[in-house]
């Protein structure tokens, strides 16, 4: 005999993926102009392995192509929150940090969450020998200790995104993620940043 009931689905994640290739291009250019020389962030040092990476301030620039990248970054975020929230706001975001990551043959990021900020993101800007790993793996923050027929509707470990040219993807700050070993000869470039929201209009 079947039963009323109530059925909650409850504390799910909500991930976004955007596309820009044109804005992806001119950071690359941008980017090749830099000099960065190991982790100059000096920021978890242990758990990244085989790569270059900027200091935290990447953003803070008044660069056209860091402008640009500043603007549409804010959109797609804005775009997010109305989307979530069914709303037409518009809001004041921050970046509270901002840096690039260049990945030599070997490189990993080992898993870790990003503090201060509410969302992030990873920009894709040169993925590089698409078959040779490399990518990044969000774990499922719903962590069960026992695994039958009854977990079976949350098994699901971890979401794998592959690094593409343009790519780009927002998350919330607390889903832990790590890149696995990219053994490419060619470069992975990737820029990435945290988001908090100030004010809403
Ligand atoms: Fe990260």
């Amino acid at each position: 005999m079947s039963k009323n009931f109530k059925k909650n689905l409850l504390f799910s994640s909500p991930f976004f993926e955007f596309e820009n290739v044109n804005l992806a291009s001119k950071l690359h250019q941008h980017i090749n102009t830099l000099n960065i020389d190991g982790i100059e962030s000096n920021v978890a040092n242990q758990v990244k392995h085989n790569l270059s990476e900027s200091k935290f301030d990447f953003f803070n620039s008044e660069v056209d192509v860091i402008k640009e990248t500043r603007t549409f970054l804010a959109s797609c975020l804005k775009d997010i929150l109305n989307n979530l929230y069914n709303t037409d706001d518009d809001y004041k975001i921050a970046f509270t940090d901002s840096w690039y990551h260049i990945g030599t043959k070997n490189s990993s990021h080992d898993l870790h969450a990003h503090i201060n900020c509410s969302w992030c993101g990873i920009f894709y800007i040169q993925s590089g020998e698409l078959d040779k790993g490399g990518h990044t793996f969000f774990c499922n923050p719903i962590f069960s200790n026992f695994l039958d027929i009854g977990t079976v509707h949350h098994n699901d470990t971890e979401h794998i995104v592959i690094p593409k040219n343009g790519k780009l993807v927002f998350f919330p700050s607390y889903l832990k993620h790590f890149q696995s070993i990219y053994e490419g000869n060619e470069q992975r470039v990737v820029v990435a940043f945290n988001c908090s929201i100030l004010e809403k209009y």
